[in-house]
């Protein structure tokens, strides 16, 4: 709060707590209505919106005019009393007492997004003008929140963030999704698809890490999921497995869903979105659904026993006898325990409500007999990755997020640890938001061994030499590990419940767009 005067200045958002005082806002004339010998002027601050009522009698003649003509978006600061109005949506209306314009809007030019309907080509050409609705902010607002929660959750749980590089020498996500660019000297270097690879050597330093930034992927893909560029959020863990990683998925959505509830019921009403659907991700359930299939028999814990590392260190001549190891992160600091996340140092309980995980051969016989019954237009092919009316309909039986686990190898990426039980399968998994939002989440327990994965990178093509430097982390010391990555902008569109993402960033790139 500062002050003008000797009103206060201050946000919308934060003007019920002047009720009844008169301080002064600093925003832009949002919309405004006129009825004879009043105004009703709606002012925006970012913060919210407000109307404002100017009776001609009571405020300086000069004061009425200028508002009347004022163009919208003009810029503007705005003095008046503090008024309950229990049936304006903030709840609050403002009672003008004087303006003062910033800078006004040509009328020869007005702001080209009006209060009516527009196209959507016509909205994304004026991106930077059409941010600053009120749905669109909101959406922003919440999107903030979602990164700021998601990076919380590992800030807060003992994870250390760690940065991998934008500009790579090699595929991470399949080569045919790769941006190029010239690197010097007639090197190649790619825009990163994701920071993966790199956190895998990260996660074997530091034991529990995580990165966040912006991946890039040449999609050719048009629909409603894909960006070209997006920012990914990706928790890597050594000794981790399958079951844990999905373990941490559930308890990082939920954290997240939680603080979006927490923070942001008014964004989430201008959005329209149905908050009982988010209130119902976060409810606990008491027992597991009945679809988990008997992953606990599978893998024992998950963490692997390392009474060796302290073993190992006097020998070690690079660690000092004097240097304290208590605070130096253990591979027993993953604790996990089925339906569990916590974590050693955890601020953060363990979920109880279990997200329902199924394996792909039963979401695979879910479509089956869906198909059989009418449900589903068309057959899913076994083998095949599941399209998005596949996903639709999967996600479309629970009100939880869906995790989807165990796809054919075959159809996933080079570095997923085969399945002792099955090699034909992956150990990973993808986690499919309710309402038919897709894949927002996807993640693998990794190749440990180093033959496997040189063979694995034989057989997808892949150079070699680019992945000498990956093949090593098998060869110093390797660990089973896994991790996931989330895509900001599918969490952003399921939870503030969005047809597209491109409303999810505020300037999106897509095939067809780079402009503004
Ligand atoms: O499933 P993906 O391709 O997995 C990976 O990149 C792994 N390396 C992550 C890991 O295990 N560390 O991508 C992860 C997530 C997807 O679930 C989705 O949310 C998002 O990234 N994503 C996209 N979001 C927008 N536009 C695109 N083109 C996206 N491609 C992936
Ligand atoms: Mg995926």
């Amino acid at each position: 709060m500062s002050t003008t005067g000797t009103a206060p200045t201050v946000t919308i958002a934060s003007i019920g707590q002047y009720e009844g005082q008169t301080v002064t806002l600093r925003g832009w004339l949002y919309n405004i209505r006129s009825s004879g010998k009043l105004l009703f002027p709606t002012f925006r601050d970012g913060s919210g919106t407000i109307q404002g009522i100017v009776p001609k009698a009571a405020v300086p003649e000069e004061v009425f005019n200028t508002l009347k003509e004022l163009q919208l978006e003009s810029s503007l600061t705005v003095t008046g009393k503090v008024r309950a109005d229990s049936r304006a949506p903030s709840g609050y209306e403002l009672d003008v007492e004087n303006i003062e314009v910033i800078s006004a809007v040509s009328a020869d030019e007005p702001f080209p997004i009006t209060l009516k309907e527009h196209g959507v080509d016509f909205l994304m050409e004026h991106r930077h003008l059409w941010l600053r609705t009120p749905r669109q902010s909101a959406i922003l607002r919440v999107r903030a929140t979602i990164m700021r929660a998601a990076a919380e959750y590992f800030d807060t749980n003992g994870f250390i963030r760690t940065d991998p590089p934008i500009l790579t020498p090699n595929a991470c996500e399949g080569t045919s999704e790769l941006f190029e660019m010239d690197y010097f000297d007639d090197d190649k270097a790619y825009l990163t698809q994701s920071g993966q690879l790199y956190i895998e050597a990260t996660a074997l330093a530091l034991g529990k890490v995580y990165s966040f930034g912006p991946t890039f992927r040449a999609e050719k893909s048009k629909t409603r999921r894909h960006l070209t560029e997006f920012w990914m959020i990706e928790p890597e863990v050594a000794h981790l497995q399958l079951d844990g990683v999905m373990d941490l998925a559930e308890a990082f959505i939920t954290h997240i869903v939680t603080r979006v509830l927490e923070q942001h019921r008014a964004d989430l009403k201008v959005i329209g979105r149905d908050i009982t659907k988010l209130e119902a991700v976060i409810a606990p359930t008491s027992a597991p659904p009945s679809v988990i299939p008997s992953e606990a028999s599978t893998s024992t814990s998950g963490v692997i026993p390392s009474e060796a590392a302290s073993a190992a260190e006097s020998r070690n001549p690079r660690i000092s006898p004097e240097a304290p190891q208590s605070s130096a992160p253990t591979p027993e600091s993953v604790i996990l325990s089925e339906g569990a996340a916590e974590v050693e140092g955890s601020a953060v309980k363990p979920a109880t409500n279990r997200f329902p995980r199924l394996t792909y051969e039963e979401a695979h016989a879910m479509l089956e007999k869906a198909y059989a019954e009418g449900k589903i237009e068309n057959p899913h092919k076994y083998g095949d990755d599941f399209g998005s009316p596949d996903e639709t309909y999967i996600s479309s039986q629970f009100d939880k997020p869906v995790m989807v686990n165990r796809y054919p190898a075959a159809i996933k990426a080079f570095y997923m640890q085969p399945d002792p039980v099955d090699p034909t399968k992956a150990l990973c998994v993808d986690v499919l938001a309710p309402e038919g939002y897709g894949e927002i989440i996807g993640g693998s327990q990794r190749v440990d061994s180093y033959d496997l994965l040189k063979q694995r990178i034989e057989d997808h093509n892949l150079p070699l030499d680019a992945f000498k430097w990956y093949l090593d982390l098998r060869k110093y010391g390797s660990v089973p590990h896994a991790g996931f990555g989330m895509g900001i902008e599918r969490a952003v569109a399921w939870i503030c419940g969005l047809d597209h993402v491109r409303e999810t960033i505020p300037f999106a790139r897509t095939l067809n767009r780079i402009y503004p």
